[in-house]
């Protein structure tokens, strides 16, 4: 079932996201709703907060940017309790998109590998080091879990060259492909 998208000035977006246990209800259902979503809207990561529940659910496909990356081939996975535990001092810059941003891409300085502690869909503990582009992705969507969206993250200059379009999303002044939640006031 596809959900429809939380955008930008819902206030389900600025929660820090609650860990969960395995008797969340139908987790199933939801993680495959979050990737049918997502496949929707031709995303490559997806953030529980974004589809209205401010609990610490990721879900994320690469498997589109496989021309690019052939590493990321069928690359899919579902991050729950998600917390990044650590960051490397070299960090760089790259392109961010997001969902819940329609229209908007900024470059986004990050931390180039980040160790982060999940739980799988079968709730197994992972603690690992995630290089490349994919610890740019997890970033991304992990900043929805502590309330956070990219452009908090672009420089003030940026947000301001942006700043007609940030309004008109949190007025719910925007159009866009795929079925959203956007804010009536
Ligand atoms: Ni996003």
């Amino acid at each position: 079932m596809i959900l429809p998208i939380y955008l930008y000035g819902q206030p389900v977006l600025r929660k820090v996201a609650e860990d969960i246990t395995p008797d969340y209800p139908e987790l199933n259902t939801l993680i495959e709703n979050m990737f049918e979503t997502m496949y929707n809207a031709q995303g490559i990561g997806l953030a529980a907060p974004q589809i209205g529940l401010p609990i610490r659910l990721v879900v994320i496909d690469l498997d589109p940017l496989s021309e690019d990356y052939p590493e990321y081939k069928e690359f899919s996975a579902v991050y729950i309790n998600a917390h990044i535990v650590e960051t490397s001092d070299d960090t760089d810059s790259s392109e961010e998109g997001c969902l819940s941003l329609p229209g908007i891409h900024e470059k986004v300085v990050r931390p180039t590998r980040i160790r982060v502690q999940y739980l799988d869909e079968d709730f197994n503990e992972h603690d690992e080091w995630v290089e490349g582009y994919l610890a740019r992705v997890m970033q991304h969507e992990f900043d929805h879990l502590e309330g956070k969206v990219f452009s908090d993250r672009i420089s003030m200059l940026r947000r301001q060259m942006n700043k007609n379009r940030l309004n008109n999303l949190a007025k719910g002044n925007v159009s866009c492909g795929y079925k959203v939640k956007r804010v009536i006031r």
